[in-house]
């Protein structure tokens, strides 16, 4: 080897050792930043996640205060996007300011046999926010309540929510079962505060929404998991279940009252048990360690190689033991921002609480052909679907549902036929009718 290729070599060395130290010392909010970018550029995080095939924890798919909220909306319509709030004028007192509350003394827990110690009432810290309180807060639950269905949802996911109101979550249908169903938010965070008043302008029409104090953010969802565990275990811990979801899963709530009040099925017993975590767990999950995801997790954050067995976000089940001792121990737990692998994975492992398989899923491809009445609503039965459900086929479910009288029929008679096959399916009522005007 002569000397100019021996110095050629000593150089492209040196030129990777210097590539690999920048990137090696790129600091880690670079990556949130270039996502948010690429979030507000439309691509939206539906795109991102979506092109990876093991799906990584999924209460992080819709996210990001300026990700433009239905980005990902296949339909192509939303008649009743919120203004801009850059284009709306409102006086400071408007915000943030005006409607914030402080909870009223909380009720006494109504716990029937609480094997754990009650963490302490109406604390101010979650985990390691000292000052915690509720920006937007709703009355308890009442008695008629047996299962609290919180979904999380992000301050932008106007239409989401909107779109779950109208279908599964319809106020007129679910006033008459035992289910409640309540969005949870975060703060708009600073230089956002225009879009406070909207958040409480939704909360005004519909009361169902509770938004706590910090940042709704990127690695803020740890944060929004334990004031749900924290909400229904001060507000609603006599009823039988908390459900929470994602605001992109459709739940089969007439299914749900179904298995929850007909004492002669199977999953009813189930749906009763006192201890129970149901889902599709997720098993040996590798922690993602490159830069160029957005699951990237730093050795710091988490040593091991492996997630434990945990519940994916989108959809959990949980009976009030189970969040009781799932909240007492995440309000003494390290802040790790990867809500459900910490909650549901790390917590869980650590109190020595089973994870209950969940069969009564349906997939996207399912949903597709269930839509297009390949196949019956009931047979086999679903609880939820996956996430990344598209408005339009969470309105043809629902349609579905309502023209099958599955929602009428009583836990007595629903042995009757609930089948539905049509090929047409009407778009259901017109979507301009509600929601924020
Ligand atoms: C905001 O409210 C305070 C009283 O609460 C009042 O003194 C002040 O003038 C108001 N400011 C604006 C901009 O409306
Ligand atoms: C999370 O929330 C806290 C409290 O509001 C805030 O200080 C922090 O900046 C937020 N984190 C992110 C990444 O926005
Ligand atoms: C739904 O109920 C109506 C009135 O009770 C009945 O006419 C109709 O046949 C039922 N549809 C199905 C699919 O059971
Ligand atoms: C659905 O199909 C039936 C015949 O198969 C037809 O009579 C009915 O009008 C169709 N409904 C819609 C909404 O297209």
């Amino acid at each position: 080897m002569d000397k100019r290729s021996l110095c050629l070599l000593v150089i492209c060395i040196k030129m990777c050792l210097v590539i690999w130290l920048v990137s090696w010392q790129q600091p880690p909010l670079l990556e949130s930043e270039m996502m948010a970018e690429a979030a507000a550029l439309g691509g939206g995080s539906r795109g991102a996640s979506s092109s990876s095939p093991p799906p990584p924890p999924a209460s992080e798919r819709r996210r990001g205060l300026k990700s433009g909220g239905s980005s990902g909306s296949g339909s192509g319509s939303n008649p009743n996007q919120i203004t801009q709030p850059s284009r709306t004028h409102l006086s400071f007192n408007d915000s943030i300011v005006s409607n914030t509350f402080e909870r009223p003394a909380a009720p006494p827990p109504q716990s029937l046999a609480p094997q754990t110690p009650t963490p302490p009432q109406s604390s101010m810290h979650l985990m390691d926010l000292p000052n915690f309180a509720y920006i937007i807060d709703q009355p308890p639950c009442e008695p008629r309540v047996q299962a609290l269905v919180l979904v999380h949802s992000a301050i932008p996911n106007i239409e989401k929510r909107r779109i779950i109101r109208q279908t599964w979550a319809e106020r007129s249908y679910i006033d008459r079962t035992p289910l409640r169903v309540i969005f949870l938010l975060g703060g708009v965070g600073a230089g956002a505060e225009n879009w406070q008043h909207w958040v409480e302008r939704e909360s005004t029409l519909h009361g169902d929404i509770v938004q706590g104090n910090f940042d709704d953010a990127y690695r803020n969802m740890t944060y929004k998991h334990v004031m749900a565990l924290k909400w229904f275990t001060e507000n609603c811990a006599q009823a039988q279940l908390m459900v929470k979801v994602d605001d992109d899963v459709y739940i089969n709530t007439p299914q749900l009252v179904k298995f929850l009040t007909d004492p002669t099925l199977p999953e009813h017993a189930l749906l009763h048990q006192p201890e129970l975590l149901l889902c599709r767990p997720v098993k040996k999950s590798r922690v993602k360690r490159t830069y160029r995801s957005k699951w990237r997790v730093t050795y710091k954050e988490y040593p091991h190689r492996f997630y434990p067995p945990y519940c994916p976000g989108l959809a959990i089940v949980y009976s009030p033991e189970v969040v009781r001792r799932l909240y007492a121990a995440a309000q003494k737990a390290n802040y790790f921002w990867v809500d459900d692998v910490l909650i549901t994975g790390v917590l869980t492992e650590a109190t020595g609480t089973k994870i209950t398989k969940l069969t009564y899923y349906l997939d996207t491809a399912a949903v597709r052909k269930l839509v297009q009445g390949g196949t019956d609503l009931d047979k086999p039965p679903f609880l939820f679907t996956s996430d990344g459900i598209r408005p339009d086929e969470s309105l043809a479910l629902w349609q579905m549902t309502v023209e099958s009288n599955y929602t009428l029929t009583t836990p007595s008679s629903a042995s009757a036929s609930a089948s539905f096959s049509s090929a047409n399916i009407s778009r259901s009522p017109s979507p301009t009718s509600r929601g924020i005007s």
